[in-house]
């Protein structure tokens, strides 16, 4: 009897607790919030909204997603992002998509994570090794979780965890996902580490990295293109 009452409690304490997480971006509290233009230099969680009687379906529209993209970037892959800087009408929505297109024989979509969204991934065409990598585990360490997909497979990367894709494939690969954010966000960890601005102190690279700081200077003083539009 005390167990069950002891379940119970604990039972309703983690649903209030989940109810009170938000795991994407939060409810919108109204049918549309069409993001404004102008700001005025002030930021607010998100994008002021235009009056609702102004919003026309420009706002909920964009075009050309089936246009294939530039994949002669150093990596060999270009992502074409669909978000509230596109759609004004994502705002407050908790959702956005992307193109991404890979050369083939090996072009890469980096390491990279996204902190405010899951990513659910549609290969279209060709021949994509993807894959993402756990958190530090207990025991030390971290999983890395992958698999080779074609056309028609779909793939889910976790908020927030370091992921990939390769194209393994002789031909051109193409793939959409949606993300469960207005603005996403996404930080490629190469790019990130190695270009940032100002750079780090390179003490701190050679040690996290186990580097010469022969290389880690060689590295900072790359070009770190950005695959990201
Ligand atoms: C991606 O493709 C577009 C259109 O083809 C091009 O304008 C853009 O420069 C490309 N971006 C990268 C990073 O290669």
């Amino acid at each position: 009897m005390m167990e069950g009452l002891k379940f119970l409690l604990v039972f309703v304490v983690l649903a209030l607790a989940s109810s009170f997480a938000s795991a994407s971006d939060p409810s919108p509290l109204q049918d549309f919030c069409v993001a404004m233009k102008e700001t005025d230099g002030v930021f607010v969680n998100g994008k002021f909204c235009k009056d609702p009687e102004q919003v026309t379906e420009k706002d909920f529209f964009f075009a050309g997603l089936n246009v294939p993209r530039d994949i002669s970037s150093p990596v060999g892959s270009n992502v074409t992002a669909v978000n509230v800087a596109q759609i004004p009408g994502l705002n407050t929505l908790g959702i956005s998509l992307v193109r991404i297109d890979y050369a083939p024989h090996g072009g890469l979509n980096p390491p990279h994570t996204h902190p405010r969204a899951t990513e659910i991934l549609l290969v279209v065409e060709g021949t994509l090794y993807v894959g993402f990598l756990t958190s530090n585990l207990a025991k030390g360490g971290n999983r890395l979780i992958t698999k080779v997909l074609n056309p028609g497979d779909v793939f889910v990367f976790p908020v927030g965890l370091i992921h990939f894709q390769l194209n393994v494939g002789k031909t051109n690969a193409v793939a959409f996902a949606s993300l469960s954010s207005q603005n996403p966000g996404v930080i490629t960890i190469a790019n990130a580490v190695f270009g940032a601005d100002p750079p780090m102190n390179p003490n701190v690279l050679t040690k996290a990295f186990h580097l010469d700081k022969k290389l880690v200077e060689y590295l900072q003083k790359q070009i770190w293109t950005d695959n990201n539009n």
